[in-house]
């Protein structure tokens, strides 16, 4: 698969309000203290470990792990470019491990070898928080080629889910909800930069034409719900 560069680069996924939304949620599922130690697995510019960092200062500093070293990631947490299953072999420990939208970048194969190590890398009390989009009735703008590629990688999500659930066993799952505003301006740069995975793969002829459909779609200020389903696991 292509790289992902633009994900989280100054869109609603950065934004202030998203991140100390998510973190709150977060929140919701951790006892965070200054001793808690976390890693995120496919961190992108790590914002969300680093906005942790910035409210609990842990004694150790969060771990985010990518494949890729944005521009841009940020300087308060420990980054290291790796791959996931690479990294996990060390067998460190942590209290938190959180994968967020990350997993449909794994095999079958690969998904199960990253929750197995995962789950060793997990101290007594320890969490992990997966998140991805939601499958059902899912509200991110889309032009047609667009929809079709995001329908066919969601259809796949949810096998991924039922391997997540098999594997881990007792899971809870819950969603968190983010309202976002946008104008269709920055939306169409967006779509321009292949923010999304099922992006990666259309032409520039598909993403020009797309770029018109959202042109003549939509008003200049979209608006929608992004839902993540998060699944959690405690050992
Ligand atoms: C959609 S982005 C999500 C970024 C961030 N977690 C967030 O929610 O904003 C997925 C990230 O996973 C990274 N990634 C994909 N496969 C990976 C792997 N095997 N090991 C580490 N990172 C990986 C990609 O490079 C990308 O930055």
């Amino acid at each position: 698969m292509k790289k992902l560069k633009n994900w989280d680069n100054k869109t609603w996924l950065s934004s202030k309000s998203y991140i100390s939304q998510f973190n709150k949620f977060l929140k919701t599922k951790i006892n965070f203290n200054k001793d808690s130690k976390i890693l995120d697995i496919g961190c992108g510019r790590a914002n969300i470990i680093s906005a942790l960092q910035q409210k609990y200062k842990f004694r150790n500093k969060p771990i985010g792990i990518d494949i890729v070293s944005n521009k841009g990631v940020k300087k308060n947490i420990i980054f290291k470019r790796v791959e996931a299953l690479k990294y996990l072999k060390k067998k460190e420990k942590y209290d938190l491990i959180i994968i967020k939208q990350t997993i449909h970048f794994f095999s079958k194969t690969n998904l199960n070898r990253l929750l197995n190590l995962a789950k060793r890398s997990l101290n007594t009390k320890g969490k992990i928080l997966i998140f991805s989009l939601k499958t059902k009735n899912n509200k991110i703008p889309c032009f047609e080629k667009m929809r079709k590629s995001l329908k066919k990688s969601l259809k796949r999500d949810e096998y991924l889910f039922k391997i997540i659930k098999k594997n881990l066993k007792k899971t809870k799952n819950s969603y968190f909800n983010f309202n976002v505003t946008i104008s269709k301006k920055r939306y169409l740069w967006m779509i321009k930069s292949r923010y999304i995975s099922c992006l990666l793969d259309l032409n520039d002829k598909d993403i020009n034409n797309g770029l018109n459909e959202i042109e003549l779609k939509y008003n200049n200020t979209i608006k929608f719900i992004d839902t993540l389903k998060c699944i959690s696991f405690s050992k």
